[in-house]
């Protein structure tokens, strides 16, 4: 599949959002608009607050499951979705799925149907095939949301989601800002999620920044500036959005190596020096230090990687919360949860605080 091209799959029915346009199911940023997107990152701002208060729970799923299924290794995605649901009072499983029937031969739908009937309210789903959410969201029942962890060089639209809430936060400016998408762009379903997390918001310049044998065919047709030369497409950018190289996606000799790489598109000091003095410096995780970057950079002043991480909880609760709330967490629904609504530090012009006078009793 190319980077740029819509898969069959997708249909043409939107199975994202209702009949009301509200927020079913997340599994792509293709198929949503902006005020969806605005809507998930205002929502975040609030969550963002909760570490600060000494309960770190809001009662919002309260009464809600939901279980993460896995088919491919995680680190942060599995492990900030679990908190993000607990931080929403809901009951969480985490299927373990290289001990699960699925390694007994069960189809990936018996498993589904099977948890489906254990009364399971969201899926958080993380496979290594592209189109798994989409096929899984199409199978379940009506009251069930399907959430994509990542399917395969598809979509990873809740890292895309964090990193424009990282973005947004140190540079909320977007059509003033441009954008360097750096490393193995072929095979990143990160890379593809976040041209499209930044054109929908507007971003002024979107580059990507690889060799030939790491980029798709096309890859203009989602506008971008393609640079060939790291040096080059490091003047003044604001933001570097570092990618892991995929290896064990390689089907072929598509790099002499790891070290070679480092020499020509690894970010050290000297190469950073080329961007803005102020220029973020991003990466989803994991690192491969030595590779994509030094530890210099990786460690330093403008890193803000473990912020990613951090903003990921916050992100992660407004998709689940917006999911499964539908379907509205508009005034009535947040009095009704013993929430409150009122204006907040209100950086962006769209910032909004929850209140909740029950904290004890989550
Ligand atoms: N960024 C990311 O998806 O990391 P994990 O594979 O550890 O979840």
């Amino acid at each position: 599949m190319n980077l740029q091209e819509s898969p069959t799959w997708l249909g043409s029915a939107n199975l994202q959002v209702d009949s009301k346009g509200r927020l079913r199911h997340f599994l792509s940023i293709e198929g949503l608009n902006r005020r969806i997107i605005t809507e998930i990152l205002d929502t975040a701002e609030s969550f963002a607050l909760l570490p600060e208060q000494s309960v770190k729970k809001v009662p919002l799923l309260r009464g809600k499951t939901i279980a993460n299924l896995f088919f491919e290794a995680s680190t942060r995605t599995r492990t900030t979705f679990e908190l993000a649901a607990k931080r929403l009072s809901a009951d969480v499983l985490t299927i373990n799925v290289p001990t699960s029937s699925a390694t007994k031969g069960e189809s990936l739908l018996d498993t589904l149907r099977n948890l489906e009937a254990m009364h399971i309210d969201m899926f958080v789903v993380r496979h290594a095939q592209s189109g798994a959410a989409h096929f899984i969201a199409s199978h379940v029942a009506p009251h069930v949301s399907i959430v994509n962890g990542g399917d395969g060089r598809h979509a990873h639209p809740t890292q895309a989601l964090l990193d424009m809430f990282t973005i947004r936060r140190h540079k909320p400016d977007f059509p003033a800002l441009i954008v360097a998408i750096v490393g193995d762009v072929v095979h990143s379903r990160v890379a593809r999620s976040q041209i499209q997390a930044l054109s929908l918001l507007g971003v002024g310049e979107i580059r990507v920044v690889a060799p030939r044998t790491l980029l798709p065919s096309h890859i203009e047709d989602m506008g971008v500036r393609v640079f060939h030369n790291l040096q080059q497409g490091l003047k003044d950018v604001d933001v570097i959005m570092t990618l892991r190289l995929q290896r064990e996606r390689m089907e072929s000799a598509m790099l002499p190596s790891g070290l070679e790489f480092f020499q020509i598109y690894g970010l050290t000091p000297e190469k950073l020096a080329i961007a803005k003095p102020d220029a973020l410096v991003m990466h989803p995780g994991p690192i491969n230090r030595g590779v994509e970057m030094s530890s210099e950079v990786a460690d330093g002043p403008q890193s803000v990687i473990l912020q990613q991480v951090t903003h990921g909880i916050a992100v992660r609760m407004a998709v689940m919360s917006l999911c499964l709330g539908s379907r509205a967490y508009g005034r009535e629904r947040l009095a009704d949860e013993g929430l409150s609504v009122r204006g907040g530090d209100n950086r962006h012009g769209l910032r909004q605080t929850y209140s909740y006078s029950g904290w004890t009793s989550c």
